[in-house]
């Protein structure tokens, strides 16, 4: 069982822009052709952030057309939100707050042995990092820049704790590169 930020981003560094969008990212691939398949065959839980679950909200119709549902997750899923959110139709949902170490205990025991993965933003993978809970980072890197944006992972984390253990082209489009945060390595600083 292994504890995974799977995402996208752009050459420099950013998963959406400012005002959460994400219309830049489609026309780089198609999920479907990714290793997304794999990989979201092997997730028995997964956390999210308050952006990532109200841009889910908000794009509800483009869910739909893409997977036919509003929210596409069979997998038990954490929504971190300091607020009081609406929760999605037949989505199994839990919404949390605060520290992440009794979620990500909760996130095992639901998982039945099978990886948990972080979605996103940046900053809660980070929290995830920060409380040696994370293992691997899966990073889609757009052939697009986007100058400022929300960020990829807010923290400074030096080598040798992060080991690039694969690279993959994509096409023209996108690049895959696969780290795995090596614990016993120096700390990493916010
Ligand atoms: N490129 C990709 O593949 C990809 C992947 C994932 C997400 N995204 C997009 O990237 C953007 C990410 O947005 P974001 O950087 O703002 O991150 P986010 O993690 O989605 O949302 C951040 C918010 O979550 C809440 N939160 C985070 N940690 C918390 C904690 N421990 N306790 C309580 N609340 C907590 C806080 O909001 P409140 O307390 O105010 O609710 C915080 O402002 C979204 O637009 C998303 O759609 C892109």
């Amino acid at each position: 069982m292994k504890t995974q930020y799977f995402t996208a981003t752009s050459l420099d560094g950013f998963i959406a822009t400012e005002d959460d969008s994400l219309e830049w990212l489609f026309p780089l691939g198609d999920i479907n052709h990714s290793s997304y398949p794999a990989f979201i065959a092997e997730v028995g839980a997964l956390a999210m952030g308050s952006s990532t679950y109200e841009w889910m909200r908000r794009n509800a119709d483009m869910v739909i057309a893409e997977t036919g549902s509003p929210w596409p997750y069979t997998q038990p899923a954490w929504v971190f939100s300091s607020r009081t959110l609406p929760a999605l139709p037949g989505a199994d949902i839990r919404f949390v707050q605060g520290d992440v170490h009794q979620v990500h205990a909760e996130m095992r025991a639901a998982a039945g042995g099978k990886n948990l993965w972080i979605v996103g933003g940046g900053d809660l993978a980070g929290q995830f990092h920060d409380a040696s809970l994370l293992d691997e980072l899966i990073i889609q890197i757009g052939s697009a820049t986007l100058g400022k944006g929300k960020p990829l992972f807010p923290r400074r984390v030096l080598n040798p704790t992060l080991r690039l253990v694969s690279a993959q082209q994509m096409g023209a489009g996108m690049a895959e590169l696969r780290y795995t945060v090596d614990k016993n390595g120096p700390a990493g600083v916010a």
